[in-house]
C-alpha cells in the first residue's frame, strides 16, 4: 500500500466487512475525515455513536470523547485509535482535588466540562459541552455552581449568567488560552471586514472582542450561513481548513498559527489502519460502576437540554 487512497480504501473495504462506525472529531487530519462516518464535536459524536447500529465504534479523537462514547454505549466495542492521545485540559484535573473542593464547598453544584475524564464525571452533578453551557447552567436551580475545569468558558458563562454564583477553578486549554488579546487586536486590523469567532476557551480579553462565542460546530454554522464573506477563526486551525474547503467563495484566517492541538495531531490514518485491523489502538474498558455513576451526570446534561 503506497499511497493515501490506497490506506483509505482498504479502511473502508474492512470497516464494511466487520461492521464498525468511524467517528473523528473536527480537528483530526483530513484524510481521517474524508472516510468517517460522522465528524463533528464531541457530544454530537457521542450521540452518533450511540445511535448507530454497529457494534464497533473507532474514535478518532481524544481519550475524553471515547470514553463518552463508552458510557452513552456501553454494549458496543469502542476503540481510541492512538491511546497516546489525551486531552491536556481532561487531564489537569483529579477526583482527589474536586473532592476537596467539594467539601469547602458544600452548597455547590458541580458542573464539568464534557472535557473530563470519566473516572472525574462520577462525582460531578452535570455535564456540560460549549455549546450547551449557558443553557444548562441557566436551569440548574441552584444559585451556587462550581465549574470545572476550564476557567474561561466558565468565565464566559458566569457572565451571561449574572445572577448566578459561579465559582472557578484554574485550569483550561493551553492551545485555546495561548492566543493573547494583541493578537487578536492585530488579526482584526489586518482584517477589518472579517468578523471574529472564537471559543469560549479562550481568554476573557480575547473574546470580548469577538463577534461570535460558540463550539466548533457553532462556529463552522455560524460562518457556514452567515451573510459576511470573511472570517477570522479562533479555534483549532483545522476549523479555518475545513471551513474554507466548504465554503469556497468565501476567506477564513486562522487567529493564531500556535492554534494546533498536537493532542488530535497524533492520530494518523496509518493509526486508524493499525486499529481497524485489530493491532493497535486501544479498546476503552470501564469499570460498570464508572460508567453508571459517569452517566448521571450526562444523563442531568441532556434532561435539561444540552
Ligand atoms: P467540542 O466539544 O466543540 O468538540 O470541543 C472540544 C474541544 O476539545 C475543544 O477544544
Ligand atoms: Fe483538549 Fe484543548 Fe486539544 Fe480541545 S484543543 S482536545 S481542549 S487540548
Amino acid at each position: 500500500m503506497n499511497n493515501i487512497r490506497d490506506i483509505q480504501d482498504e479502511i473502508l473495504r474492512i470497516k464494511k466487512e466487520r461492521n464498525v462506525c468511524i467517528l473523528a472529531h473536527s480537528y483530526v487530519a483530513k484524510e481521517i475525515i474524508e472516510i468517517a462516518d460522522y465528524t463533528g464535536d464531541s457530544f454530537m459524536l457521542s450521540k452518533a455513536a450511540a445511535d448507530t447500529e454497529c457494534d464497533t465504534v473507532i474514535m478518532c479523537g481524544v481519550r475524553f470523547m471515547a470514553e463518552t462514547v463508552k458510557i452513552l454505549s456501553p454494549q458496543k466495542k469502542v476503540y481510541l485509535a492512538n491511546p497516546d492521545a489525551g486531552c491536556s485540559m481532561a487531564d489537569q484535573m483529579d477526583k482527589e482535588l474536586i473532592s476537596q473542593l467539594k467539601e469547602r464547598y458544600p452548597d455547590h453544584t458541580v458542573v464539568a466540562y464534557i472535557n473530563t475524564t470519566a473516572d472525574l464525571k462520577t462525582i460531578c452533578d452535570v455535564c456540560v459541552t460549549s455549546s450547551s453551557a449557558v443553557k444548562i447552567c441557566s436551569q440548574i436551580k441552584n444559585k451556587n455552581i462550581l465549574f470545572i475545569p476550564d476557567c474561561n468558558l466558565g468565565d464566559y458563562v458566569a457572565k451571561q449568567l449574572p445572577d448566578k454564583n459561579i465559582r472557578l477553578v484554574k485550569g483550561g486549554c493551553p492551545i485555546h488560552a495561548r492566543v493573547e488579546k494583541r493578537e487578536a487586536e492585530a488579526a482584526k486590523k489586518a482584517h477589518p471586514d472579517a468578523l471574529l469567532l472564537v471559543h469560549p476557551e479562550c481568554l476573557p480579553e480575547v473574546a470580548s472582542l469577538a463577534d461570535y462565542v460558540g463550539s466548533t460546530t457553532g462556529i463552522m454554522n455560524f460562518a457556514k450561513s452567515s451573510e459576511s464573506r470573511e472570517f477570522i477563526i479562533g479555534t483549532e486551525n483545522n476549523i479555518a481548513e475545513l471551513l474554507q474547503y466548504e465554503c469556497p467563495d468565501k476567506r477564513f484566517y486562522c487567529l493564531s498559527k500556535d492554534m494546533i492541538c498536537s493532542n488530535m495531531k497524533m492520530i494518523t490514518l496509518p493509526d486508524l489502519y493499525s486499529c481497524i485491523k485489530g493491532n493497535g489502538g486501544e479498546e476503552i474498558l470501564l469499570e460498570s460502576q464508572t460508567i453508571s455513576d459517569a452517566k448521571k451526570c450526562i444523563d442531568k446534561m441532556i434532561e435539561l437540554g444540552g
